[in-house]
């Protein structure tokens, strides 16, 4: 089996691509990413030297270019994760988000449909149903409403996805995950930023009340309900993710600050995001029931392992937080404390 992983170098494209390569090593993993900010080789130096994992640089909305990988080397599945996936920069510049996740999404599907991919997994989020109040939970049949540029993109490219396969026939599976966290994610998603801003004795912003609320999924949790869905899932289905780890902002906040020995006088709280999701939850019981998947994890030892690799790997995340990232870092964040 020849499967393409977009965005393999990325966050949880790099975990899958090692996760693929570990649980079928028979496989060719090819891996599509255009290195933006996001994406970084190094995360990968692992696979050196194995044969069976190809990289290849370029843009999901190059379809001649993605149409020839597709044919070049027989690829049978493709794993689409190549995103813009920060919502605070989709706020500060949604037009990238357009064109990467949706109009890029479109070109990888008619690149696919015209190669005659057998299986196409969509990995989407539970972003796109919106926010909840404090009780219930997302289903797979919840309303699509989603708040902000990223998400509103994301919700575009699953129904564009989903259309491929009601309109053309073809073989997609949507996933909609939660908050993954673990290691290799970068440094501007909650739970590595205010690690990092940790260990540097920074000041940690929380928005607003720090009361929202997200639902803590492991990344290799992800990576086994995105194996199962490629394998198991059936054609033109969504199936829900969700680590059943509901967390308020603050509690994560404060253990990583427990993790790391750091006082709690660096919590600062600031203004709000706008358009902030008060809380997401996720009910699973579609993938239990159909695809056997529970999370392996609990999330207070996944918090503390994770908090412990950013310890113990200050060279990768110092790596990719240097040169033209840095100064959007700063930036950001010096305007986000002093609001
Ligand atoms: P990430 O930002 O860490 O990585 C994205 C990767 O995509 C990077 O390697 C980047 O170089 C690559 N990329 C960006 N634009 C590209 C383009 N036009 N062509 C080719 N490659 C491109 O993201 P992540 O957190 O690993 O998320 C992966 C996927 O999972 C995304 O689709 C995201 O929407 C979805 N998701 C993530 C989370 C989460 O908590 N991280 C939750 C739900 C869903
Ligand atoms: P984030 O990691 O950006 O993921 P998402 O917005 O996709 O859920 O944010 C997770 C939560 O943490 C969200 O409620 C916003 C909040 N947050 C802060 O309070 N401060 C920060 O600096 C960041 C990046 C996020």
């Amino acid at each position: 089996m020849n499967v393409l992983v977009t965005g393999g170098c990325g966050f949880i494209g790099s975990n899958l691509v090692k996760y693929l390569r570990r649980q079928r090593p028979d496989w060719k993993v090819v891996n599509l990413d255009k290195l933006t900010y996001a994406g970084n080789l190094e995360t990968l130096a692992d696979l050196e030297g194995d044969s069976q994992h190809v990289f290849v640089r370029g843009d999901v909305g190059n379809r001649e270019l993605v149409e020839f990988v597709l044919r070049q080397h027989r690829i049978d599945a493709v794993m689409h994760l190549a995103a813009e996936s920060h919502v605070d920069r989709s706020i500060l510049g949604p037009e990238v988000f357009i064109q990467t996740n949706v109009l890029g999404t479109q070109q990888l599907l008619e690149a696919s449909k015209a190669a005659g991919i057998k299986r196409f997994l969509m990995v989407s989020t539970d972003e796109v149903y919106g926010s909840l109040g404090p009780t219930g939970y997302f289903t797979e049949t919840s309303p699509i409403q989603p708040s902000s540029p990223y998400s509103s993109s994301k919700a575009s490219s699953d129904l564009v996805a989903l259309a491929y396969h009601h309109t053309f026939g073809m073989d997609v599976v949507v996933t909609r995950c939660s908050n993954n966290y673990g290691r290799y994610q970068f440094p501007e998603k909650l739970i590595p930023l205010m690690t990092v801003n940790a260990l540097h004795d920074r000041p940690l912003p929380v928005y607003g009340d720090g009361q929202n609320v997200r639902d803590w999924l492991h990344v290799e949790d992800h990576c086994q309900a995105l194996l199962l869905a490629l394998e198991k899932g059936r054609a033109g289905e969504v199936y829900n993710i969700g680590g059943g780890a509901e967390r308020r902002n603050i509690e994560i906040v404060r253990g990583i600050l427990q993790l790391t020995g750091k006082p709690e006088t660096l919590i600062k709280y600031v203004q709000d995001r706008p358009g902030h999701d008060r809380r997401y939850a996720i009910d699973p019981a579609k993938i239990r029931e159909e695809l056997g998947w529970t999370p392996a994890h609990t999330f207070e030892q996944g918090l503390e392992d994770t908090v412990r690799w950013y310890v113990d790997n200050r060279t990768w995340w110092e790596r990719v937080m240097s040169g033209a990232y840095r100064q959007y870092f700063e930036t950001q964040y010096k305007a986000r404390l002093a609001a």
